[in-house]
């Protein structure tokens, strides 16, 4: 299979639990195919967010939860992690979450002109290997998708425990092109690690958070 943009994400094939399963079927009445479809969603909403790579979506699903005026787009490609958060929004009847479940920038190359309040990156997929950098989602031309997506009011927060996915980032983010201001902040305001960025502790990482916002 052909991909239009080089796969950041490694295919996983991890166990699906049956709970997941059963969850999944209803996936259908959460998803959205593109950014009309996010538009039509936002008419009962102050504002949109998306989370890009939400893995098991615990630390996410809480957030959502204190922001019930939010729109929250949910990207991830990981079955069994779509599988849990359908799960949580199911349980608790949520209705400021919706799902978009292939390569995010799949709904970024989109023409049509939605921008988010906040977007947030946590933990993307490092591939620590030099010759694997390439697959990196935070690069150039990604900055370039997320730019457009992004208001004066927006902001981005980056969070990465990879000492040289930070600089990569920091140096893209001071980039002219993009018309970003960009500051090293402690933590992401009001959110609990994630299941990755409390690996990254356990194993001695430091964890680098960005907030990114776009030049008047
Ligand atoms: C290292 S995990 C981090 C998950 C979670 N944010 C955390 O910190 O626990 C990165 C996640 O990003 C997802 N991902 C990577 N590239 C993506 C893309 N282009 N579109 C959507 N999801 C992507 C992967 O499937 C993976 O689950």
């Amino acid at each position: 299979m052909r991909y239009k943009f080089l796969p950041s994400f490694a295919r996983r094939k991890g166990r699906i639990t049956n709970a997941q399963k059963k969850y999944l079927l209803h996936l259908d009445k959460f998803l959205i195919h593109s950014c009309q479809d996010i538009q039509t969603a936002a008419a009962k909403f102050e504002h949109i967010s998306l989370e890009i790579g939400f893995g098991n979506g615990e630390d996410f699903f809480k957030f959502t939860q204190s922001q019930p005026q939010t729109l929250f787009i949910a990207a991830e490609v990981y079955d069994a992690g779509i599988g849990n958060l359908l799960g949580k929004i199911i349980e608790s009847n949520s209705q400021n979450i919706l799902i978009f479940n292939k390569d995010i920038r799949e709904l970024l190359d989109d023409s049509h002109p939605i921008t988010f309040h906040e977007i947030f990156i946590i933990c993307p997929d490092p591939w620590p290997k030099d010759r694997h950098h390439k697959r990196r989602l935070l690069q150039n031309n990604f900055f370039d998708m997320l730019n457009k997506r992004m208001t004066a009011e927006s902001r981005l927060f980056i969070s990465t425990d990879w000492d040289n996915y930070a600089d990569d980032i920091s140096g893209s983010l001071k980039s002219k092109n993009h018309n970003f201001d960009s500051r090293l902040i402690s933590s992401i305001p009001s959110r609990d690690l994630s299941k990755f960025q409390k690996r990254a502790v356990t194993e001695g990482r430091r964890l680098h958070f960005f907030e990114v916002q776009k030049i008047r």
